[in-house]
């Protein structure tokens, strides 16, 4: 028999590559150039599986296209806001996704954005690097101190999780919590309830999103809820950036309405608005929360584990759709 033929759309990395090559008739993405919509349209016309990102927006147009050859996206990816669910649902389409082996690698990075943002990193680096620091003081460069502070999650998932238990049990803060539903895990750690996502937001020192992108979450974390923050509160986002209204979060850090921001995601990456980019007072990554080498290729590992027990007729480990 054929081995079923699949294409990846991004550079994997080398052991994922590697199995991937033994396994199926592959094509890969040497150079690692991003997919056009017309080369995305190509690969479902072409191949039996295809291995895709965040990168690639699997829209309804392109999922409701007659004669698809693809009858399984496997998504490199906890998050599948790229990829119009109900249209592959609609199309025959199985779609993987990989959760859990990258929720430590992205509960590290808030934290470190969480760190970042409240001790000042960018700020007082940027001034040594250029060369404006005038030696030690007692008095300036101070941020706000982590200990006995509230810390507010937004979306108590498994991420929401991983980053309230080093939030509390490392840093001794006391965690407040929105979740859509109540939790049906305990959690080994203390936490509150919010009924509410406002509450959680007006009444912590930093709020930690955790809720999926897309959808109903678009802008989520509205002008309002963000003006209710406290002056001295600050905003991390690993999650999505299209879940909180971008100006609205610009203009309450420019006119020092909240004290500061890390942020991970944008809502139109790779654009970073130019406002955003002039503060000093949030720190920016290029959407780096799962990025470790360990998690990226346990990630790639679990996509081709649901790539093979789609073709093999079996339970995918991990199936949205
Ligand atoms: C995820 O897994 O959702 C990461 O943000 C990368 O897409």
């Amino acid at each position: 028999m054929p081995l079923p033929r699949v294409i990846a759309t991004r550079k994997l990395p080398a052991p994922v590559e590697e199995r991937l090559r033994t396994n199926f008739t592959v094509a890969l993405n040497e150079d690692d150039t991003p997919f056009t919509p017309g080369r995305l349209a190509e690969a479902l016309r072409q191949a039996d599986g295809v291995l895709c990102a965040v990168t690639d927006r699997m829209s309804a147009d392109l999922l409701g296209t007659e004669g698809l050859q693809t009858r399984v996206l496997a998504n490199f990816g906890v998050g599948v806001n790229n990829i119009d669910l109900a249209a592959a649902e609609k199309a025959g389409i199985a779609v993987g996704n990989t959760p859990d082996v990258l929720t430590d690698a992205t509960a590290d990075l808030a934290i470190a954005l969480m760190l970042a943002a409240t001790r000042r990193m960018y700020e007082t680096e940027k001034m040594l690097r250029e060369g404006r620091w005038q030696g030690f003081s007692l008095t300036a460069q101070l941020g706000m101190g982590l200990s006995g502070k509230t810390i507010g999650i937004v979306g108590m998932g498994r991420i929401g999780q991983a980053t309230a238990r080093r939030a509390a049990l490392g840093f001794g803060m006391k965690v407040i919590y929105y979740n859509r539903s109540p939790l049906r895990v305990t959690l080994d750690f203390p936490a509150e309830r919010r009924e509410t996502i406002e509450e959680v937001m007006a009444e912590a020192d930093v709020v930690s999103l955790h809720i999926p992108g897309g959808g109903e979450n678009r802008g989520r974390i509205s002008a309002a809820m963000i003006a209710a923050m406290k002056p001295t509160a600050y905003l991390v986002n690993t999650a999505r950036g299209d879940v909180v209204e971008e100006p609205a979060l610009i203009a309450a850090l420019a006119e020092g309405r909240i004290a500061g921001a890390g942020l991970d995601v944008f809502a139109e990456e790779p654009k970073v608005p130019a406002e955003l980019i002039a503060l000093d007072n949030v720190t920016l990554l290029p959407h780096i929360g799962s990025a470790t080498l360990e998690t990226r290729t346990a990630m790639g590992m679990l996509a081709v584990d649901n790539l093979e027990a789609f073709f093999a007729g079996k339970p995918m480990p991990a199936r949205v759709v």
